[in-house]
């Protein structure tokens, strides 16, 4: 299906007609905030699932109870999606662990006035995007992407649900009170998973033993992670993702945009990016990981 059927423009961004409802976005316009709320910010395919397991895992102190019990979109929810306007979350005891896919200047009043604490989840935007394209392949409530360079202009344009990756990062990374954000690579969690849990669980204040750490990394690498049928996705009806075409926990690695990528298509994606992204100082491990490459 098109765009017009399958979704709607909100705040000039594509959402999904048939989750981000009227109700919902109302919803999460009117959302009062705690403090003490921590929220997982991605642009879509970015290591969302991950950290709604990662999280999850280290406020209950390794407890997996809740990573086993609940699925990852009702232990850590979306706030735009209609499912949670009847989850009673005002009703949930603090810390609240919430997700959200939208861009900083599409967060909601209290947001700004009650500034929870966010986690923000970036990667390489050509593995983002070779992981959206197969993903919108195996989702049937995607536009079907088409021929893969007509898919990568949409990308890059951001005519793609959720928007342009290039205004939601930039977005995020010009946001005020960044002493209440922690912003993380998906590269760096693959590099050092261990270390990345210990970094988050110190930003969350959640102090936990060496061995408590390193037993929630080993439980989110990601072949064991791919097991846990609350965080897999297999609950989802085949008719609204054909895990056939692929897994949602597809490969879980970095540089897929290698494989994927023409060399035209890499070189074009570089031109755009350095162009969008002259202004942003933020040093992207991406970028040195691919210096280094180039240098070593
Ligand atoms: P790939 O399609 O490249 O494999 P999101 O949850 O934001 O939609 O992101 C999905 C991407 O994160 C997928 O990337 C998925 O495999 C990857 N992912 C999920 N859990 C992971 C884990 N434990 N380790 C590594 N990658 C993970």
């Amino acid at each position: 299906m098109s765009e017009a059927e399958l979704y709607t423009q909100h705040k000039e961004v594509y959402l999904l007609s048939g989750l981000h409802t009227p109700q919902s976005l109302q919803y999460f316009e009117d959302f009062t905030f705690r403090h003490d709320d921590i929220i997982i910010v991605t642009y879509p395919k970015s290591g969302t699932t991950w950290m709604q397991e990662i999280v999850p895992l280290i406020m209950s102190g390794g407890d997996p109870a809740s990573v086993e019990s609940l699925h990852n979109w009702d232990r850590v929810p979306w706030l735009e999606i209609y499912s949670s306007c009847n989850l009673e979350l005002e009703k949930r005891p603090s810390p609240r662990m919430f997700a959200t896919h939208f861009q900083y200047k599409m967060m909601p009043r209290s947001f700004f006035e009650v500034k929870p604490k966010v986690i923000y989840v970036m990667r390489n935007p050509k593995d983002v995007f070779t992981s959206y394209l197969h993903y919108s392949k195996v989702a049937s409530f995607l536009v079907n992407p088409g021929p893969q360079r007509e898919f990568l202009q949409k990308f890059l344009d951001g005519k793609v649900l959720h928007g342009s990756w290039f205004d939601h990062i930039k977005g995020w990374l010009n946001a005020e009170d960044k002493d209440r954000i922690m912003y993380i690579s998906y590269e760096e969690m693959i590099t050092d998973l261990k270390d990345s849990v210990a970094r988050i669980a110190q930003y969350l204040e959640k102090p936990l033993d060496a061995e408590v750490i390193e037993k929630i990394a080993d439980r989110c690498l990601f072949e064991n992670m791919k097991k846990n049928k609350m965080s897999n996705y297999s609950a989802v009806p085949s008719e609204l993702m054909d895990r056939t075409k692929s897994e949602f926990l597809r490969k879980g690695i970095t540089g897929d945009w290698k494989n994927q990528l023409t060399v035209a298509e890499a070189e074009y994606f570089d031109t755009v990016y350095k162009d969008k992204m002259k202004d942003v100082k933020y040093k992207f491990v991406w970028d040195q990981n691919e210096l280094d490459e180039h240098t070593g």
